[in-house]
């Protein structure tokens, strides 16, 4: 199964506080959790208030297990939707907070036969949705060698990315995680391979980035998910790479239907990178949508008594 010998699927979930503390929970509120994983942000959301409700999505058809079984207490206070955000349809459902926990989850990275690690040997997959017909053997023994490299190069910041491509497509058709490790540590000068990061490391990220069109469904999300919220409701974003970071920067800064809360990305702790290693490159930003009421029906109500009181009309009227 997934993530451990035992089955369990132990993925520690990275600045849970600060992901809490951007969606403001309001009472009753509704929340959408787009990257559900192993459902440690979504039980947060649950649990801190008594009434919440959250639309729980995952393309990963472990984790929406395990987040069935983990959040299965809530009962009918969460509900499941397996597919990738970028499709998702809110139809008339509006949300008070959606969060999005970018990338893939530790038992997804550390299963061998998901194939996202080089340090197991296993077919070339690195999908997240398992039903999806590319895989990273399509694209490394079927794509040409400018797009291999330019891929290396945009998605991994690899600087060998030519001298990479060009021995991969010599030496293809790769099968597996170690054989492809392998060709691209033989590629290399001696001072890259003992250097601090295995050789294929940022082939490997630029790979998963592009089997599972990472950068693509998240401009699709940054341009949808603000329609989605109620006039206050709040998009909360940690990312892991610096080419989603900038994404997500630019897009809150730039959309006008948004107001920026955190002017600088929020990071994890000291203490929370000591614990959780994942942490140590996310970065959290929160926006809020622009216009209309409170989204608190409490609070929208106590302000419009308190301007009924002080004019005689409501804010709206005014
Ligand atoms: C970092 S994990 C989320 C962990 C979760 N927040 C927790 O606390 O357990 C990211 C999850 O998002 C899913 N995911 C990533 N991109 C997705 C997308 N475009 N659509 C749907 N799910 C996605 C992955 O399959 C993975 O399970």
């Amino acid at each position: 199964m997934v993530g451990s010998e035992s089955g369990e699927f132990q993925h520690v979930s990275v600045m849970p506080e600060a992901a809490i503390a951007g969606l403001n929970l309001q009472p009753g509120g509704l929340y959408l959790d787009a990257t559900v994983g192993g459902g440690g942000h979504s039980d947060r959301i649950l649990a801190a208030q008594p009434e919440v409700q959250v639309v729980a999505i995952d393309q990963d058809e472990q984790a929406i297990a395990a987040a069935q079984a983990r959040l299965a207490g809530y009962g009918d206070r969460v509900q499941f939707w397996r597919g990738n955000f970028a499709d998702y349809q809110p139809g008339e459902m509006r949300f008070h907070g959606i969060l999005a926990d970018l990338g893939v989850s530790s038992p997804q990275f550390d299963t061998p036969e998901r194939g996202f690690s080089f340090r197991h040997e296993a077919d070339l997959d690195m999908r997240m949705d398992q039903r999806q017909a590319v895989t990273a053997a399509t694209i490394i023994n079927h794509w040409d060698e400018t797009d291999l490299a330019n891929t290396f190069y945009t998605y991994g910041e690899e600087r060998l990315s030519r001298r990479i491509a060009r021995a991969i497509v010599e030496q293809r058709p790769f099968h597996t995680t170690t054989e492809l490790a392998a060709a691209i540590a033989r590629c290399v000068p001696g001072s890259y391979r003992h250097g601090r990061i295995h050789p294929a490391t940022r082939v490997f990220q630029a790979l998963r980035i592009a089997v599972n069109g990472e950068l693509t469904v998240l401009e699709t999300l940054l341009q949808r998910a603000p329609d989605w919220l109620v006039p206050g409701g709040r998009l909360v974003i940690i990312s892991f790479h610096s080419l989603e970071d900038r994404m997500v920067k630019q897009h809150f800064r730039n959309d006008d239907r948004l107001r920026v809360i955190t002017k600088k990305p929020q990071v994890a702790t000291e203490a929370e990178v000591a614990e959780n290693v994942r942490s140590r490159s996310a970065k959290l930003r929160v926006a809020e949508r622009i216009g209309g009421e409170n989204p608190d029906p409490e609070i929208r109500d106590r302000k419009k008594s308190a301007a009924y009181l002080r004019g005689g009309k409501s804010s709206s009227q005014r």
